[in-house]
């Protein structure tokens, strides 16, 4: 039987370990407890057609619309088509999404032509989905390795043969597998001002990049336009806006309605920018999130979370509007993938967050999100079970014990946050060439340990390498689209195309790709 690792337990390595385990041995490992990842934390939903007012051709409009012309047509359409079988299975498999009258619910969120954005626990859908499959993970028998981080990709002679591992006492590791499938999410924590959790630090885009994958779109940022400003920037869901609410300049007058004609519910990109905009106007001062119209029972019953929230930061959003800003939330960049989850990377998969199939184009749809996750982990699955793959060399074995680790490393935390401040700043909802320039400098300047022992250097390590690589697509694309807004390049080109970035030797080289040239095929074709 053929040995899979799968790193990672949000939706998309929970479900790959899952289907995967029906034909080979899986490990599942993760950095922390199981059920922690962004996917525990997500608000508003997952979406799919599934209602009779929609169809899968609606959605994939909306979202090669959002998608600003990036958004790869092939990719697209499978998250659409084949996402809705795989939300019905969630839904089997006791997700407790909410229902009304009986029906299962559904919510509208901006961009969206329908409404068809299903919730769990009203904002607490990342919950539902995470405890469910999780559980059902522990119950496979799955392997799973917890508090375990992936630092590094192990290949001979081009192919991923296995997993270099840290553990928190120092322990280093190496696991054997046939193949490797990558489900670490995203990088959240590049950025001062985020939605995401502590992990969210790129660590397997990151290893990918230093094995020689190829990365793609890593210049596609998306900041959600609300996230509290009180400490701990908890997202405050677009269903919020979806359910009527509105948002304030300080002196309480909408400005939405002056910038699109879909108002609080434009594109995301359209709005975080158009924050962005007015906070600077108004000096830095957050702008207001009205739901006070909504009623206190309703905010309480659709929207516990962000209710729970406002309380624990003094906030009475029945009442009074909120302040919100702008944070770092997704990343539509990733290690680039073809239909099936392939990398450029024998051997190597990557799904989720993590990955970029261009289903989400230069600016994501809301809640496609989790349904990626789930739509890419099933055909990485299928990928795998329809190849033959070549006994992988290497065993499991321990490199190092714990008595081994660095004494009294420091953690360089002081390093993570000035890179923080240089993203939010240079390369954030707007840049520029004279910014990015600066970031790139300041980013070299910044020291980082070369060895690493502990967690929150390896963390580091990828958090600065992942910033210049952003930092570098960024000043490569000369124009503005979707997520990617340069002020001294305000347009759109008129035509659309991918960013790559690849090691070649020592040296980092970056090129464009067109979907024509490299469409996704629609087979499983050709070796993993
Ligand atoms: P994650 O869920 O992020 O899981 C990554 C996993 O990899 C974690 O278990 C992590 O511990 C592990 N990991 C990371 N690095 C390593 C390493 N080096 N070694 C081992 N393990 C590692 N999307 C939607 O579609 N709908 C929403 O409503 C929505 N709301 C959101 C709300 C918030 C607050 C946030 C932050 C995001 C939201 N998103 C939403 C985005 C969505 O949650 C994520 O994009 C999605 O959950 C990513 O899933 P994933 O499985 O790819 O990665
Ligand atoms: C939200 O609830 O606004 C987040 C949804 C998403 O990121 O897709």
């Amino acid at each position: 039987m053929s040995r899979v690792v799968v790193v990672g337990s949000g939706i998309a390595g929970l479900t790959a370990a899952l289907r995967i385990s029906t034909f080979a041995e899986v490990t599942l490992l993760t950095k922390g407890a199981l059920q922690e990842s962004n996917t525990l934390y997500a608000q508003g939903g997952i979406a799919a057609a599934l209602f009779d007012d929609d169809s899968v051709e609606l959605h994939a409009r909306d979202t090669l619309l959002a998608g600003a012309g990036l958004g790869n047509e092939d990719a697209v359409r499978i998250l659409c088509s084949e996402g809705p079988a795989l939300v019905r299975e969630l839904v089997r498999f006791g997700v407790p999404f909410d229902r009304s009258g009986g029906e299962l619910a559904r919510g509208l969120e901006a961009a969206h032509s329908r409404s068809r954005v299903l919730h769990a626990g009203g904002d607490a859908t990342g919950r539902g989905i995470e405890v469910t499959l999780a559980a059902r993970v522990r119950a496979s028998g799955i392997r799973i390795l917890e508090n375990t981080m992936l630092t590094d990709l192990v290949l001979r002679s081009g192919r991923t043969v296995g997993v270099r591992t840290l553990e928190a006492d120092g322990t280093v590791c190496v696991l054997g597998a046939e193949a490797v499938v990558l489900a670490t999410g995203g990088a959240g924590r590049l950025y001062s001002h985020t939605t995401n959790p502590r992990g969210a630090t790129g660590d397997g885009i990151a290893a990918a990049w230093r094995a020689g994958a190829e990365l793609a779109d890593l210049e596609f940022y998306q900041f959600h336009p609300t996230a509290l400003t009180a400490p701990g920037g908890t997202l405050v869901s677009e269903a919020v806006r979806g359910e009527g609410a509105v948002l304030l300049d300080a002196s309480g007058s909408r400005f939405m309605q002056l910038v699109h004609p879909d108002a609080e519910l434009a594109p995301r990109d359209v709005v975080a920018r158009a924050i962005a905009r007015q906070m600077a106007a108004q000096s830095g001062a957050p702008v207001l999130l009205d739901a006070t119209a909504l009623g206190r029972r309703f905010l309480t019953r659709r929207f516990p979370t962000i209710q729970a929230a406002c309380e624990a930061a003094g906030l009475d959003w029945a009442v009074d509007p909120i302040p919100v800003t702008p944070a770092a939330h997704y990343w539509m960049g990733g290690v680039k993938t073809d239909a099936w989850a392939r990398t450029s990377i024998p051997g190597l998969f990557a799904i989720g967050e993590a990955a970029c199939t261009g289903a989400q184009g230069a600016n994501r749809l809301a809640s496609n999100s989790l349904l990626e996750g789930l739509v890419f982990a099933a055909r990485a699955a299928d990928a795998l079970s329809a190849t033959e793959l070549p006994t992988s060399p290497v065993e499991d074995s321990v490199l190092s014990g714990s008595a081994d680790r660095a004494a009294g490393e420091a953690v360089p935390v002081r390093t993570v946050d000035d890179l923080r401040d240089v993203m939010w700043r240079y390369a954030g909802v707007e840049r520029n060439a004279d910014g990015l320039s600066e970031a790139l400098r300041l980013i070299d300047e910044l020291q980082s340990a070369d060895s690493v022992s502990s967690i929150a250097a390896q963390e580091e390590l990828n958090l600065l390498t992942l910033g210049d690589l952003v930092v570098r697509a960024a000043l490569a694309r000369e124009e503005s689209r979707g997520a990617h807004y340069r002020s001294d390049f305000p347009t759109t080109a008129s035509e659309a195309v991918h960013s790559r970035v690849v090691l070649l030797g020592d040296d980092l080289h970056i090129d464009t790709f067109t979907e024509a040239r490299e469409g996704m095929e629609r087979e499983v074709v050709g070796a993993c």
